[in-house]
């Protein structure tokens, strides 16, 4: 088992594969997009498969790819079957906006990929353009119904924001009636690219929690899995369940299994450090699997307890993109 120099379990990495993306919601970047990085700065699939297999025979036995948007990148087919036969890695899972998704469903379930979140912050059409700025809706919508009529577990993703989307939170609930999702409010968290204004302090997790339970005051709490980072609920008679994601007013500090890295290849320790370490410039330096070992295992025991002073060095550069950090 991977412990780190408080004695959490690192069982958890977050591999951003791009920071590309085919949408441009305005909670993550700019309508022009980002200063994308070019396909040297990116990691290459085998830099990717080598780092994860590291860290798996390290102790790592979950894998989320994030972004940027995963299937923007032509390979990630591949990059995945060649996860999905990594001996000791038992959770490999997907956050996609959905919008090139549908059609690899098939392959994902025959891969054994476990789960799939999908970011979708409204059941209306016309919002769904003033948030994405992508006229797409009709595509994510397949995405989903094909991954339920293939039996992959589906986490809906949904930022909530004021003056935006609070009016779909009935809409989503109710998709949880007879579906087997579990949808998630998110609170805005300030990682829009631009600097603007977000809705975390507003519609923080007891708002959403309130406005949830004015519509369904029998909602019922269900028992959270250790690393979870949402409250659960459901309401009674729901094949589906309803999360809360407190992303922007808690930090998941005291259970936190998890390290990031980001498509440059740089390892966070925590959502909020600027990166520790670039590890794609010690694999094209020649560094060797022992080495690399020591390496990691050094970053390990330098992991913060308390992400909230980090969390406010941040907050005051408001500057970055989830693109670029992979969420
Ligand atoms: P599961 O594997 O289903 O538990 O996924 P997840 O919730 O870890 O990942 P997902 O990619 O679906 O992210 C959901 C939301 O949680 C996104 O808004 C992420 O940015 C946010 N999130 C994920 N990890 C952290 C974290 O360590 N801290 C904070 N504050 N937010 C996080
Ligand atoms: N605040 C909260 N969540 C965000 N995501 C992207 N940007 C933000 C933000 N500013 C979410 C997306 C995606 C997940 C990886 O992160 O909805 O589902
Ligand atoms: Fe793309 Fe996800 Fe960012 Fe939206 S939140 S622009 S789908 S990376």
């Amino acid at each position: 088992m991977l412990t780190d120099n408080h004695g959490r379990t690192i069982s958890y990495l977050r591999l951003a594969v791009t920071d590309r993306c085919n949408l441009r919601c305005f909670y993550c970047m700019p309508e022009h997009g980002l200063d994308w990085l070019s396909r040297t700065e990116l990691m290459s699939n085998a830099e990717m498969l080598r780092i994860c297999s590291l860290l798996v025979k390290m102790g790592i036995d979950k894998i989320r790819i994030t972004g940027g948007e995963p299937f923007v990148r032509k390979d990630i087919m591949e990059l995945l079957t060649s996860l999905s036969q990594l001996k000791g890695l038992k959770d490999l899972s997907i956050t996609t906006n959905g919008i090139l998704t549908a059609p690899f469903v098939p392959q994902l379930k025959a891969l054994g990929v476990k789960s799939v979140n999908l970011s979708l912050d409204t059941l209306d059409a016309n919002r769904f353009f003033t948030i994405t700025r992508r006229d797409e809706f009709d595509a994510v919508m397949l995405t989903l119904d094909t991954l339920l009529s293939h039996g992959i577990e589906v986490k809906i993703n949904t930022v909530v924001m004021a003056g935006k989307n609070t009016q779909d939170i009935p809409a989503l609930v109710a998709l949880t009636k007879d579906r087997p999702v579990s949808v998630r409010f998110i609170e805005e968290m300030p990682f829009n690219g631009e600097g603007h204004d977000y809705s975390g302090v507003l519609w923080n997790h007891l708002h959403i929690l309130q406005e949830i339970k004015n519509l369904y005051p029998d909602l019922q709490k269900t028992t959270d899995t250790q690393f979870s980072t949402a409250y659960n609920y459901q309401v009674p008679g729901h094949t589906g369940s309803v999360g809360i994601i407190a992303a922007y007013s808690r930090t998941f500090c005291g259970t936190c299994n998890r390290i990031r890295l980001t498509p440059s290849g740089m390892l966070k320790n925590c959502l909020y450090d600027d990166g520790v370490l670039n590890i794609k410039d010690h694999l094209r330096a020649g560094t060797n699997d022992e080495q690399l070992e020591q390496i990691l295992l050094k970053a390990f025991n330098n992991r913060e307890i308390d992400g909230w002073a980090a969390a406010e060095k941040r907050i005051a550069s408001p500057n970055e993109s989830m693109a670029s950090i992979g969420g």
